[in-house]
């Protein structure tokens, strides 16, 4: 049996499933997604995912045309119809098609109605413009908080790992790195051992809420670990007895190297292994 994919309340054969070349998520990468896994015919915290997608929606000026509860079932049912129990589902919601070029109004989801104001008649012909110049196009950007569609950053810092045989790239000077900050490993998240303690970059760091690291942070609370979130910089990782890094797709990923230098001893760690297993037997067990 062929794959079947969801698309704006239909399923399709894999073959089929397919969106226009005019979709702004495909022509400018304008849209949100969730990386969600199913364990034994579980869905790992679809809630927490849901909301997150919804949040990044919302972040991004983005209105879902439909309801968090229709969007659990689609997924819940898309996998029924596949019989996967064991699955990776990425839910991806793009802007929709529209016309070639940026403006957000041309579209099947246009962005909310304020934007409207600026189809008011201007008055002469003089524009009112406003320069902006790079920093504040900066702070344009999505939040890191978000999830956007658009990776191409992430990507490239992938590709600069690759080639330099690293397994993850952490994002490098100030442009990446506001303040100098680790805190986005694409798609993972890091956590270091010190002496027993968990650390990791904390939300206000602005970081994506994980939900697989929120979840390794419950279970090293629960195995006695104190969990210390905090500002922190690739010293951190290189002076660290362990790294792991936790992500949907990564679950928990032991990291022994980082820019040549080996962490701890330059294997996986104990407290590592540990909470890589107590993970597996969580989103086994959880429903
Ligand atoms: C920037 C970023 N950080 C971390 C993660 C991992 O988060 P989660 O554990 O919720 O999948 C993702 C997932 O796609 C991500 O895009």
């Amino acid at each position: 049996m062929s794959l079947k994919v969801y698309i704006g309340g239909k399923l399709y054969d894999k073959a089929d499933a397919k969106i226009s070349v005019y979709d702004h998520g495909l022509l400018y990468g304008d849209g949100v997604f969730e990386g969600i896994r199913s364990y034994s015919g579980r869905v790992f915290r679809l809630a927490q995912h849901i909301d997150r997608l919804y949040d990044s929606a919302r972040s991004i000026h983005l209105q879902i045309p439909m309801s968090k509860a229709d969007m659990a079932q689609a997924v819940t049912d898309t996998l029924a119809v596949n019989k996967l129990s064991d699955a990776y589902i990425r839910l991806v919601v793009t802007r929709g098609a529209g016309s070639l070029g940026l403006d957000p109004r041309k579209t099947d989801r246009p962005a909310g109605d304020h934007h409207h104001r600026l189809d008011q008649p201007l008055s002469g012909r003089a524009l009112r413009a406003r320069a902006e110049d790079r920093h504040r196009r900066h702070h344009a950007q999505p939040s890191q908080r978000t999830q956007p569609a658009d990776q191409v950053a992430q990507l490239s810092e992938q590709h600069l790992g690759q080639d330099r045989g690293h397994e993850f790239g952490l994002p490098r000077g100030p442009d990446a790195q506001p303040q100098g900050r680790a805190r986005r490993v694409h798609r993972r998240q890091h956590l270091v051992v010190r002496r027993g303690a968990l650390h990791t970059p904390s939300l206000d760091s602005g970081i994506l809420e994980g939900i697989t690291r929120d979840a390794v942070i419950e279970l090293a609370r629960l195995a006695g670990h104190t969990v210390v979130e905090r500002a922190m910089d690739r010293h951190d990782v290189y002076t660290a007895d362990e790294c792991f890094l936790t992500g949907t797709a990564a679950e928990v990923i032991p990291v022994v190297e980082c820019d040549g230098r080996p962490i701890g001893a330059g294997q996986p760690g104990p407290i590592t292994q540990n909470l890589r297993t107590r993970f597996h037997a969580l989103v086994r067990g959880e429903s």
